[in-house]
């Protein structure tokens, strides 16, 4: 039986992946030892959390968090946003010097401190700028071979979907791949996301393309892959708390059956270590604080575990909050 398309290596410039499930860039989510763990667990491939392209945020703590590709598996792909081309090409160097082979450009991120700004998909109103950004982050690295790709949505508003055009302009820019979110900036993260205008770019432009939004189960993945024709998926929210959920694809692509789902002694496992390279990686205040919210996310399927996440959030140091997780697995039990 032929593998499924999403089981085999997909081409990106002069970079390859080795099949097409890929983490989903979420700041504050998908940091570093989120995108080991999800790679560990099958993906393969992950982008980082975005940086503004502005140098005088470069040497803030969460820059160099965000820029810290320490122990990744290659190649390693790096975002950034902004919306003046000569910073977003900074920017792309930056990255790159840092060890990006492959730099991704945010036109795609729906939130106030991004859009006040004009940049995430505010950009998507002014196409003479998105085309000048472009140009610009592909030039900046040309020399190098340095694939750039463009993540974004179907446009700003509903009803002036404009991802044909912007498709065009990215593929007239060079750009290696190209990952649309099928809502518009209008749409926020509410109701549906829509694949038709996906399957049209795919239809109509040469450019591999990345299917993105609600893909949350494994048959989404083959069913939104198969419909749009696309090139890969891309997962954000449904990995938070469920990493090995790209595992769960592939075992569904190959064999048609449903893996089950980790049993509690191996959730343990992943969370304990999970936890540990989150300290490890953050330090003793970061790496509790952040560690908080995947605890949450693992355990929301346990029983009892409102009132353990409320102990759990008044934890101020990183040894006891590992000790009341590990406390915790040894009375809970899955709720369904
Ligand atoms: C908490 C959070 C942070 C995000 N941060 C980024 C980001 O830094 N860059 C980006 O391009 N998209 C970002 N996104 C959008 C996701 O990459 C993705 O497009 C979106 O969540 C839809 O995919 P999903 O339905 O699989 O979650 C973020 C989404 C969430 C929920």
């Amino acid at each position: 039986m032929n593998k499924h398309i999403l089981l085999t290596p997909l081409t990106i410039g002069n970079q390859t992946i080795n099949n097409r499930l890929i983490v989903a860039p979420m700041a504050g989510v998908t940091d570093n030892p989120f995108r080991r763990l999800a790679k560990s667990f099958g993906a393969g491939h992950a982008i980082s959390e975005m940086i503004i392209a502005d140098t005088a945020l470069y040497a803030r703590q969460k820059s160099l968090y965000r820029a810290n590709f320490t122990g990744e598996i290659a190649p390693i792909s790096a975002q950034v946003a902004g919306a003046e081309p000569d910073k977003l090409a900074q920017a792309v160097r930056f990255q790159v010097e840092n060890g990006a082979c492959i730099v991704d450009i945010n036109m795609g991120c729906p939130t106030k401190k991004v859009c006040r700004k004009l940049s995430g998909s505010a950009l998507l109103q002014d196409l003479d700028l998105v085309k000048k950004l472009l140009d610009s982050a592909v030039e900046s690295v040309a020399n190098l071979g340095v694939p750039i790709t463009l993540k974004t949505r179907l446009g700003f508003a509903n009803g002036q979907e404009n991802i044909l055009t912007v498709a065009k302009i990215a593929e007239n820019a060079g750009i290696s791949a190209l990952a649309i979110h099928g809502r518009t900036r209008e749409d926020f993260y509410t109701g549906n996301a829509r694949y038709e205008l996906i399957k049209t770019v795919k239809e109509t432009t040469n450019m591999p393309i990345i299917v993105n939004g609600d893909i949350d189960t494994p048959q989404k993945a083959k069913w939104v892959q198969e419909y749009t024709g696309a090139d890969a998926v891309m997962i954000g929210r449904a990995g938070q708390g469920r990493p090995w959920i790209f595992r769960e694809i592939a075992h569904y692509l190959a064999t048609g059956e449903m893996l089950a789902p980790p049993t509690l002694g191996e959730l343990r496992e992943i969370v304990l270590n999970h936890l540990d390279e989150l300290y490890q990686f953050y330090g003793e205040y970061s790496g509790c604080r952040i560690a908080r919210k995947h605890i949450a996310w693992y355990t929301g399927g346990l029983t009892n575990a409102n009132a353990f996440r409320e102990a759990m959030y008044h934890e101020e140091t990183t040894c006891g909050q590992y000790k009341v997780v590990d406390e915790f697995f040894k009375t809970t039990q899955m709720s369904k």
